[in-house]
């Protein structure tokens, strides 16, 4: 069975389904701190808190592990920069704790969520794989530590694991079944949607005067399906022997502030008020992310490459979530 760690969450949940698709047994691991009991549609669930080591020993007891993938983690940027220990503790300290069960129990595959936060400002895009990592919060310091920690017990203890560093990811299962629900919400796609809905007033877009074509930011969505087939891909790349490895996973496009608003208007409809606000701090102009590895060595092709596609499935979900 694969343990999914976080799959009562958004981008878990879009795995677990892939996953049961696929033919695979799972068991979902999550302390619903941010999870949806409604996302619970496949497999078996354990309520699991990672900070509690004995919890985690009754699940690889119970079950039959034969690899992990790792999701649960807290997410949200700006409140780690003001509780870090948070963070550390979650996504850092917990992700421990689950390695040592792992350990204990001889489970050796893994797939670890990560991100393009390790990168921190891009000194040249698209970013590869092989820049710099000099993350610039505390979410993105955490899971870098996490990528160094899984090195060293790969070198020492057999471990192979994928860490999968996602860029923005967007949109929602295309049948329906699970989407993107965050509380409270930050990410652009479903802000935007909330006001195509009249749930908020306006969008509102940090920044007009960046060095960019339209002058807001840019930024790489990948599509939560997308993201969830990587999964898929990554996990039988280590069945077949596959060594411990790192990927971006974005779309290779990037896309402004600007243009994700006005194909919002396509899709919906609406008519979406924009307000134009002053630039947030951290924000770097661009981040786009190269997945030519992923694509060579995984062979994995995004479906949902293109805007339009990305925000009609999220509107889709949207709109009956509401
Ligand atoms: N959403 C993105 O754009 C994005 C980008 C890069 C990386 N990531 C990473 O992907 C992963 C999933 O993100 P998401 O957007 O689906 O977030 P999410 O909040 O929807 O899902 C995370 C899940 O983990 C669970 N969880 C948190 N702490 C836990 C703990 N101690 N024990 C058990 N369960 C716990 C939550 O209840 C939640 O269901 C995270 O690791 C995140 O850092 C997300």
């Amino acid at each position: 069975m694969i343990l999914v760690t976080g799959g009562a969450g958004y981008i878990g949940s879009h795995a677990n389904k892939e996953l049961t698709r696929t033919g695979y047994e799972t068991v979902v691991l999550d302390n619903m701190s941010y999870g949806h009991p409604d996302f619970l549609k496949w497999g078996v669930f354990e309520e699991v808190d990672l900070g509690d080591l004995e919890s985690i020993r009754n699940v690889f007891r119970k079950y039959e592990i034969e690899a992990v993938m790792h999701f649960a983690a807290f997410t949200y940027v700006g409140e780690s920069v003001e509780d870090p220990q948070k963070y550390y503790l979650n996504n850092l300290r917990n992700t421990l704790n689950l390695l040592q069960v792992m350990n204990e129990f001889e489970v050796r595959k893994l797939v670890f969520s990560s991100t393009c936060a390790t990168y921190g400002n891009p000194q040249k895009i698209p970013l590869t794989e092989d820049h710099p990592q000099n993350p610039i919060n505390p979410y993105g310091q955490g899971k870098l530590m996490v990528e160094k920690v899984l090195k060293d017990y790969s070198s020492a203890y057999g471990l192979r694991y994928v860490s999968l560093r996602y860029f923005n990811a967007a949109g929602a299962d295309p049948e329906g079944e699970v989407g993107e629900r965050h509380e409270p919400e930050t990410h652009l796609i479903p802000l935007i949607l909330d006001a195509a809905m009249g749930k908020r007033e306006d969008i509102k877009i940090f920044g007009t005067d960046y060095p960019t074509t339209d002058g807001t930011c840019i930024r790489d969505y990948i599509h939560v399906t997308d993201l969830a087939d990587a999964h898929i891909k990554a996990l039988k790349y280590l069945e077949d022997g596959g060594e411990s490895e790192v990927f971006n996973l974005g779309n290779g496009n990037g896309f402004s502030v600007r243009e994700v608003i006005e194909e919002a208007r396509k899709v919906t409809g609406k008519e979406i008020k924009a307000t134009e606000t002053e630039r947030r701090p951290g924000d770097p102009p661009v981040l786009v992310g190269s997945s030519e590895k992923a694509r060579k060595i995984l062979k994995w092709q995004p479906k949902y490459d293109d805007l339009t596609k990305i925000i009609s499935t999220a509107w889709e979900w949207h709109k009956k979530d509401a």
